[in-house]
Protein backbone atom coordinates (compact mmCIF):
# COMPACT_ATOMS: atom_id res chain seq x y z
CA UNK A 1 0.00 0.00 0.00
CA UNK A 2 1.04 3.60 -0.75
CA UNK A 3 1.56 6.16 1.56
CA UNK A 4 1.74 4.13 4.47
CA UNK A 5 -2.40 3.30 4.16
CA UNK A 6 -3.18 0.32 5.58
CA UNK A 7 -5.95 -2.26 4.08
CA UNK A 8 -8.97 -0.82 5.36
CA UNK A 9 -11.93 -2.88 6.18
CA UNK A 10 -14.11 -0.53 8.36
CA UNK A 11 -18.14 -0.92 8.16
CA UNK A 12 -18.23 2.61 8.01
CA UNK A 13 -17.09 5.20 7.71
CA UNK A 14 -14.69 3.52 5.19
CA UNK A 15 -12.51 3.40 2.88
CA UNK A 16 -13.01 5.56 0.10
CA UNK A 17 -11.30 5.29 -4.05
CA UNK A 18 -7.50 6.71 -3.55
CA UNK A 19 -7.55 9.07 -6.88
CA UNK A 20 -11.46 10.89 -4.63
CA UNK A 21 -8.46 11.33 -1.61
CA UNK A 22 -5.84 12.64 -4.04
CA UNK A 23 -8.45 15.11 -5.85
CA UNK A 24 -10.11 15.94 -2.39
CA UNK A 25 -6.19 16.71 -1.06
CA UNK A 26 -5.28 18.24 -4.41
CA UNK A 27 -8.28 21.00 -4.10
CA UNK A 28 -8.45 21.54 -0.26
CA UNK A 29 -6.41 25.00 -0.64
CA UNK A 30 -7.87 26.46 -3.63
CA UNK A 31 -10.57 25.06 -4.99
CA UNK A 32 -10.72 25.47 -9.07
CA UNK A 33 -8.26 28.47 -8.27
CA UNK A 34 -11.10 30.69 -6.54
CA UNK A 35 -8.62 31.24 -3.81
CA UNK A 36 -10.87 29.47 -1.14
CA UNK A 37 -10.91 25.73 0.08
CA UNK A 38 -13.68 23.21 -1.49
CA UNK A 39 -15.00 23.70 3.01
CA UNK A 40 -14.81 27.68 2.55
CA UNK A 41 -17.24 28.25 -0.59
CA UNK A 42 -20.85 29.61 -0.04
CA UNK A 43 -23.35 26.43 -1.11
CA UNK A 44 -24.90 29.25 -2.83
CA UNK A 45 -22.10 29.88 -5.01
CA UNK A 46 -21.49 28.67 -8.88
CA UNK A 47 -19.24 26.76 -7.43
CA UNK A 48 -21.02 25.07 -5.29
CA UNK A 49 -24.15 24.64 -7.52
CA UNK A 50 -21.86 22.53 -10.13
CA UNK A 51 -20.47 20.30 -7.66
CA UNK A 52 -24.05 19.35 -6.64
CA UNK A 53 -25.67 19.53 -9.87
CA UNK A 54 -22.94 17.27 -11.44
CA UNK A 55 -23.15 14.69 -8.10
CA UNK A 56 -26.91 14.64 -9.02
CA UNK A 57 -26.56 14.06 -12.49
CA UNK A 58 -24.18 11.34 -11.95
CA UNK A 59 -26.35 9.71 -9.72
CA UNK A 60 -29.29 9.87 -11.90
CA UNK A 61 -26.77 7.97 -14.98
CA UNK A 62 -25.07 5.41 -12.62
CA UNK A 63 -28.46 4.43 -11.25
CA UNK A 64 -30.82 4.97 -14.49
CA UNK A 65 -33.02 7.24 -12.69
CA UNK A 66 -35.96 8.73 -14.49
CA UNK A 67 -37.65 12.28 -14.33
CA UNK A 68 -39.66 10.86 -11.67
CA UNK A 69 -36.81 10.43 -9.17
CA UNK A 70 -35.25 13.17 -7.32
CA UNK A 71 -32.09 12.92 -5.74
CA UNK A 72 -31.75 14.81 -2.38
CA UNK A 73 -29.18 15.26 0.32
CA UNK A 74 -30.19 15.38 4.02
CA UNK A 75 -28.49 15.73 7.32
CA UNK A 76 -28.64 13.23 10.42
CA UNK A 77 -28.09 9.87 8.99
CA UNK A 78 -29.46 6.96 7.65
CA UNK A 79 -31.13 6.50 11.58
CA UNK A 80 -33.00 10.37 10.97
CA UNK A 81 -34.51 7.96 7.90
CA UNK A 82 -35.95 5.79 10.53
CA UNK A 83 -38.69 8.42 12.00
CA UNK A 84 -39.08 10.73 8.92
CA UNK A 85 -40.30 7.96 6.73
CA UNK A 86 -43.35 7.24 8.71
CA UNK A 87 -43.70 10.90 9.77
CA UNK A 88 -43.86 11.54 6.43
CA UNK A 89 -46.07 8.71 4.42
CA UNK A 90 -48.36 7.31 7.39
CA UNK A 91 -50.34 9.77 7.98
CA UNK A 92 -53.19 7.91 7.78
CA UNK A 93 -51.91 4.69 6.28
CA UNK A 94 -50.28 1.01 6.96
CA UNK A 95 -46.57 -0.16 6.18
CA UNK A 96 -45.32 -3.32 5.67
CA UNK A 97 -41.61 -4.45 6.91
CA UNK A 98 -39.01 -6.87 6.41
CA UNK A 99 -36.61 -7.25 9.84
CA UNK A 100 -33.91 -8.59 8.57
CA UNK A 101 -31.27 -7.33 11.35
CA UNK A 102 -30.68 -4.49 13.41
CA UNK A 103 -31.01 -1.28 11.34
CA UNK A 104 -34.18 -3.08 10.20
CA UNK A 105 -35.30 -3.50 13.72
CA UNK A 106 -34.13 0.23 14.68
CA UNK A 107 -36.28 0.99 11.53
CA UNK A 108 -39.24 -0.68 12.88
CA UNK A 109 -39.08 1.01 16.27
CA UNK A 110 -39.32 4.42 15.06
CA UNK A 111 -42.10 3.19 12.82
CA UNK A 112 -44.44 2.01 15.70
CA UNK A 113 -44.04 4.87 17.56
CA UNK A 114 -45.71 6.94 14.60
CA UNK A 115 -47.75 4.59 12.66
CA UNK A 116 -50.86 3.09 14.26
CA UNK A 117 -50.57 -0.22 11.33
CA UNK A 118 -46.92 -1.49 11.27
CA UNK A 119 -46.84 -5.19 9.76
CA UNK A 120 -43.49 -7.21 10.59
CA UNK A 121 -44.81 -9.02 7.36
CA UNK A 122 -41.26 -11.39 7.38
CA UNK A 123 -38.30 -11.86 10.23
CA UNK A 124 -35.10 -13.48 9.91
CA UNK A 125 -34.90 -13.11 13.90
CA UNK A 126 -35.14 -17.07 14.56
CA UNK A 127 -31.58 -17.82 13.43
CA UNK A 128 -30.02 -14.82 14.24
CA UNK A 129 -30.92 -12.60 10.95
CA UNK A 130 -28.43 -15.49 9.43
CA UNK A 131 -30.50 -15.42 6.02
CA UNK A 132 -32.50 -12.73 3.77
CA UNK A 133 -36.74 -14.26 4.25
CA UNK A 134 -37.84 -15.40 0.67
CA UNK A 135 -41.62 -16.13 -0.57
CA UNK A 136 -43.48 -12.90 1.33
CA UNK A 137 -46.60 -12.10 1.63
CA UNK A 138 -47.17 -8.18 1.24
CA UNK A 139 -50.06 -6.28 2.27
CA UNK A 140 -51.78 -4.44 -1.27
CA UNK A 141 -53.04 -1.60 0.63
CA UNK A 142 -50.09 -0.80 2.65
CA UNK A 143 -48.42 2.35 1.91
CA UNK A 144 -44.60 1.15 0.95
CA UNK A 145 -42.76 -1.91 1.84
CA UNK A 146 -39.48 -1.27 3.85
CA UNK A 147 -36.80 -3.24 3.65
CA UNK A 148 -32.93 -2.99 4.62
CA UNK A 149 -30.88 -4.06 0.71
CA UNK A 150 -27.55 -4.92 2.76
CA UNK A 151 -27.46 -5.73 6.91
CA UNK A 152 -23.96 -4.38 7.60
CA UNK A 153 -24.07 -6.10 11.18
CA UNK A 154 -25.28 -10.02 10.19
CA UNK A 155 -23.49 -9.74 6.98
CA UNK A 156 -26.64 -10.75 4.62
CA UNK A 157 -28.20 -8.96 1.70
CA UNK A 158 -30.66 -9.38 -0.78
CA UNK A 159 -29.95 -10.73 -3.95
CA UNK A 160 -32.84 -9.82 -5.46
CA UNK A 161 -35.72 -7.60 -4.45
CA UNK A 162 -39.11 -8.83 -3.22
CA UNK A 163 -42.16 -8.72 -5.45
CA UNK A 164 -44.49 -6.31 -2.95
CA UNK A 165 -47.98 -6.35 -5.04
CA UNK A 166 -47.28 -2.82 -6.41
CA UNK A 167 -46.38 -1.78 -3.26
CA UNK A 168 -43.66 0.41 -3.56
CA UNK A 169 -40.44 -0.55 -1.78
CA UNK A 170 -38.25 1.83 0.60
CA UNK A 171 -35.35 0.63 1.16
CA UNK A 172 -32.42 1.46 3.51
CA UNK A 173 -29.06 1.14 1.05
CA UNK A 174 -26.95 2.49 3.39
CA UNK A 175 -24.34 -0.25 2.92
CA UNK A 176 -24.69 -1.41 -0.40
CA UNK A 177 -26.07 1.83 -2.67
CA UNK A 178 -24.03 2.14 -5.62
CA UNK A 179 -22.67 -1.61 -5.52
CA UNK A 180 -24.59 -2.80 -8.54
CA UNK A 181 -27.08 -1.76 -10.90
CA UNK A 182 -30.71 -1.08 -10.08
CA UNK A 183 -34.21 -1.62 -11.56
CA UNK A 184 -35.59 1.50 -9.69
CA UNK A 185 -39.32 1.35 -10.66
CA UNK A 186 -40.04 -0.98 -7.64
CA UNK A 187 -38.71 1.66 -5.46
CA UNK A 188 -40.78 4.59 -3.63
CA UNK A 189 -37.50 5.65 -2.30
CA UNK A 190 -34.20 4.77 -1.58
CA UNK A 191 -32.16 6.28 1.25
CA UNK A 192 -28.40 5.29 2.03
CA UNK A 193 -25.85 6.73 4.85
CA UNK A 194 -23.09 7.98 2.27
CA UNK A 195 -20.24 7.00 4.85
CA UNK A 196 -19.87 2.98 3.80
CA UNK A 197 -20.36 3.54 -0.17
CA UNK A 198 -20.16 6.95 -1.24
CA UNK A 199 -18.71 9.53 1.03
CA UNK A 200 -17.91 10.51 4.17
CA UNK A 201 -20.18 10.70 7.15
CA UNK A 202 -22.61 13.48 7.54
CA UNK A 203 -24.90 13.43 4.22
CA UNK A 204 -27.42 10.81 3.91
CA UNK A 205 -28.77 10.43 0.23
CA UNK A 206 -32.59 10.00 -0.57
CA UNK A 207 -34.11 9.42 -3.63
CA UNK A 208 -37.65 9.49 -3.86
CA UNK A 209 -40.29 9.30 -6.58
CA UNK A 210 -42.30 11.99 -7.01
CA UNK A 211 -46.00 9.93 -6.41
CA UNK A 212 -44.32 10.05 -2.77
CA UNK A 213 -44.70 13.17 -2.17
CA UNK A 214 -48.33 13.34 -2.57
CA UNK A 215 -48.53 11.34 0.84
CA UNK A 216 -46.54 13.68 2.61
CA UNK A 217 -48.79 16.04 5.00
CA UNK A 218 -48.52 19.52 5.32
CA UNK A 219 -48.07 19.64 9.32
CA UNK A 220 -44.95 18.40 9.65
CA UNK A 221 -42.10 20.68 10.55
CA UNK A 222 -40.17 21.90 7.70
CA UNK A 223 -36.66 20.24 8.32
CA UNK A 224 -38.76 16.64 8.61
CA UNK A 225 -40.37 17.18 5.59
CA UNK A 226 -39.30 15.40 2.38
CA UNK A 227 -41.19 18.07 0.59
CA UNK A 228 -39.09 20.82 1.93
CA UNK A 229 -36.10 19.07 0.48
CA UNK A 230 -37.62 17.92 -3.04
CA UNK A 231 -38.88 21.47 -3.49
CA UNK A 232 -35.62 23.42 -2.20
CA UNK A 233 -33.62 21.18 -4.01
CA UNK A 234 -31.39 20.05 -1.08
CA UNK A 235 -30.50 23.82 -0.42
CA UNK A 236 -33.60 25.01 1.97
CA UNK A 237 -30.89 25.18 4.88
CA UNK A 238 -27.37 24.76 4.31
CA UNK A 239 -26.36 21.25 3.11
CA UNK A 240 -23.59 18.93 3.73
CA UNK A 241 -21.69 20.63 1.85
CA UNK A 242 -18.25 18.95 1.88
CA UNK A 243 -19.85 15.31 1.88
CA UNK A 244 -21.72 16.44 -1.13
CA UNK A 245 -18.41 17.49 -2.93
CA UNK A 246 -17.09 13.76 -2.11
CA UNK A 247 -20.17 11.85 -3.43
CA UNK A 248 -19.36 14.30 -6.56
CA UNK A 249 -16.00 12.51 -6.74
CA UNK A 250 -16.86 9.42 -5.89
CA UNK A 251 -19.52 9.29 -8.60
CA UNK A 252 -17.25 10.81 -11.30
CA UNK A 253 -14.72 7.84 -10.53
CA UNK A 254 -17.57 5.19 -10.46
CA UNK A 255 -18.44 6.55 -14.27
CA UNK A 256 -15.33 7.66 -15.69
CA UNK A 257 -12.81 5.25 -13.98
CA UNK A 258 -14.68 1.89 -12.79
CA UNK A 259 -17.02 2.38 -15.75
CA UNK A 260 -20.26 1.95 -14.55
CA UNK A 261 -22.32 -0.23 -11.90
CA UNK A 262 -22.24 -3.67 -13.86
CA UNK A 263 -18.50 -3.27 -14.16
CA UNK A 264 -18.31 -2.32 -10.52
CA UNK A 265 -20.74 -5.49 -9.97
CA UNK A 266 -18.50 -7.51 -11.51
CA UNK A 267 -15.91 -6.67 -9.12
CA UNK A 268 -17.71 -6.53 -6.40
CA UNK A 269 -18.62 -10.37 -7.12
CA UNK A 270 -15.01 -11.38 -7.83
CA UNK A 271 -13.98 -9.54 -4.37
CA UNK A 272 -16.81 -11.34 -2.32
CA UNK A 273 -16.28 -14.76 -4.18
CA UNK A 274 -12.57 -14.79 -3.51
CA UNK A 275 -13.31 -14.26 0.52
CA UNK A 276 -16.14 -16.08 0.58
CA UNK A 277 -14.31 -19.60 -1.49
CA UNK A 278 -11.44 -19.00 1.04
CA UNK A 279 -13.92 -19.91 4.03
CA UNK A 280 -15.33 -22.71 2.76
CA UNK A 281 -12.35 -24.39 1.76
CA UNK A 282 -11.34 -24.39 5.32
CA UNK A 283 -12.41 -25.96 8.37
CA UNK A 284 -10.90 -22.90 10.43
CA UNK A 285 -13.05 -20.03 8.79
CA UNK A 286 -17.16 -20.02 9.05
CA UNK A 287 -18.92 -17.30 7.18
CA UNK A 288 -21.80 -16.89 9.55
CA UNK A 289 -24.38 -15.98 6.72
CA UNK A 290 -26.56 -18.88 5.00
CA UNK A 291 -25.18 -19.20 1.12
CA UNK A 292 -28.43 -17.89 -0.51
CA UNK A 293 -27.73 -14.66 1.26
CA UNK A 294 -24.56 -13.70 1.85
CA UNK A 295 -23.49 -10.40 1.53
CA UNK A 296 -20.82 -9.18 -1.48
CA UNK A 297 -20.11 -5.91 0.98
CA UNK A 298 -19.64 -7.08 4.42
CA UNK A 299 -18.13 -10.67 4.86
CA UNK A 300 -19.12 -11.88 8.45
CA UNK A 301 -17.45 -15.13 10.21
CA UNK A 302 -15.79 -16.61 12.98
CA UNK A 303 -13.09 -18.48 14.04
CA UNK A 304 -13.29 -21.52 16.50
CA UNK A 305 -12.82 -19.78 19.94
CA UNK A 306 -13.51 -16.35 20.97
CA UNK A 307 -9.71 -16.26 22.26
CA UNK A 308 -8.91 -17.07 18.80
CA UNK A 309 -10.71 -14.19 17.13
CA UNK A 310 -9.13 -11.81 19.57
CA UNK A 311 -5.81 -13.83 18.45
CA UNK A 312 -6.86 -12.88 15.20
CA UNK A 313 -7.84 -9.27 15.07
CA UNK A 314 -4.25 -8.46 17.39
CA UNK A 315 -2.32 -10.21 14.51
CA UNK A 316 -3.78 -8.41 11.29
CA UNK A 317 -4.13 -5.30 13.16
CA UNK A 318 -0.40 -5.21 13.54
CA UNK A 319 -0.07 -6.46 10.13
CA UNK A 320 -1.42 -3.54 8.55
CA UNK A 321 -5.58 -5.36 8.28
CA UNK A 322 -7.60 -2.35 9.96
CA UNK A 323 -11.30 -2.82 11.07
CA UNK A 324 -11.74 -6.41 10.97
CA UNK A 325 -13.91 -6.75 14.59
CA UNK A 326 -16.98 -7.92 13.99
CA UNK A 327 -19.73 -5.36 15.17
CA UNK A 328 -19.81 -5.00 19.56
CA UNK A 329 -23.43 -6.22 19.46
CA UNK A 330 -22.46 -9.37 17.91
CA UNK A 331 -18.55 -10.27 18.13
CA UNK A 332 -17.03 -12.63 15.60
CA UNK A 333 -15.01 -11.02 12.37
CA UNK A 334 -16.13 -8.79 9.79
CA UNK A 335 -14.45 -7.81 6.48
CA UNK A 336 -16.34 -4.66 5.03
CA UNK A 337 -15.57 -4.78 0.81
CA UNK A 338 -17.08 -1.97 -0.59
CA UNK A 339 -16.52 -0.89 -3.35
CA UNK A 340 -13.29 0.72 -2.90
CA UNK A 341 -12.06 -2.21 -1.75
CA UNK A 342 -8.93 -3.13 -4.05
CA UNK A 343 -8.38 -6.65 -4.82
CA UNK A 344 -4.99 -6.71 -3.37
CA UNK A 345 -6.45 -6.00 -0.59
CA UNK A 346 -8.62 -8.99 -0.66
CA UNK A 347 -5.92 -11.13 -1.95
CA UNK A 348 -3.50 -10.12 1.11
CA UNK A 349 -6.05 -10.51 3.12
CA UNK A 350 -6.93 -14.29 1.72
CA UNK A 351 -2.99 -14.88 2.17
CA UNK A 352 -3.03 -13.72 5.99
CA UNK A 353 -5.85 -15.62 6.86
CA UNK A 354 -4.67 -18.71 4.82
CA UNK A 355 -0.99 -18.51 7.41
CA UNK A 356 -3.07 -17.63 10.58
CA UNK A 357 -5.21 -20.68 10.13
CA UNK A 358 -1.93 -22.69 9.10
CA UNK A 359 0.08 -21.33 12.48
CA UNK A 360 -3.42 -21.69 14.49
CA UNK A 361 -5.81 -24.29 13.17
C1 LIG B 1 -27.90 -0.51 6.86
C2 LIG B 1 -27.70 0.66 7.78
N1 LIG B 1 -28.73 1.45 8.06
C3 LIG B 1 -28.61 2.50 8.88
C4 LIG B 1 -27.41 2.79 9.51
C5 LIG B 1 -27.32 3.97 10.41
O1 LIG B 1 -26.68 4.99 9.72
P1 LIG B 1 -26.34 6.41 10.35
O2 LIG B 1 -25.21 6.19 11.30
O3 LIG B 1 -25.97 7.23 9.15
O4 LIG B 1 -27.56 6.92 11.03
C6 LIG B 1 -26.30 1.99 9.25
C7 LIG B 1 -25.02 2.29 9.90
O5 LIG B 1 -24.11 1.53 9.98
C8 LIG B 1 -26.45 0.89 8.37
O6 LIG B 1 -25.42 0.08 8.11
Amino acid sequence: MSENRIYNFNAGPAALPLPVLEEIKESFLNYKGCGMSVTEISHRSVWFDDIINDAIARTKRLLNLDDRYKVLFLQGGASMQFAMIPMNFLANGKADYVNTGTWSTKAIKEAQMMGKDINVVASSEDRNFAYIPKNIEFNSDAAFAHITSNNTIKGTQWAEFPDTNGVPIIADMSSDIMSRPLDVDKFGMIYAGAQKNIGPAGACMVIIRDDMLDMVPDNIPSMLSYKTYASKDSMYNTPPCFAIYTIQLVTKWLEETVGGLEKMEAFNIKKGNTLYNCFAESDFYNATADEDSKSLMNVTFRLPSEDLEKKFIAEATEAGFGGLKGHRSVGGCRASIYNATEMEAITALVDFLKTFEKNNG
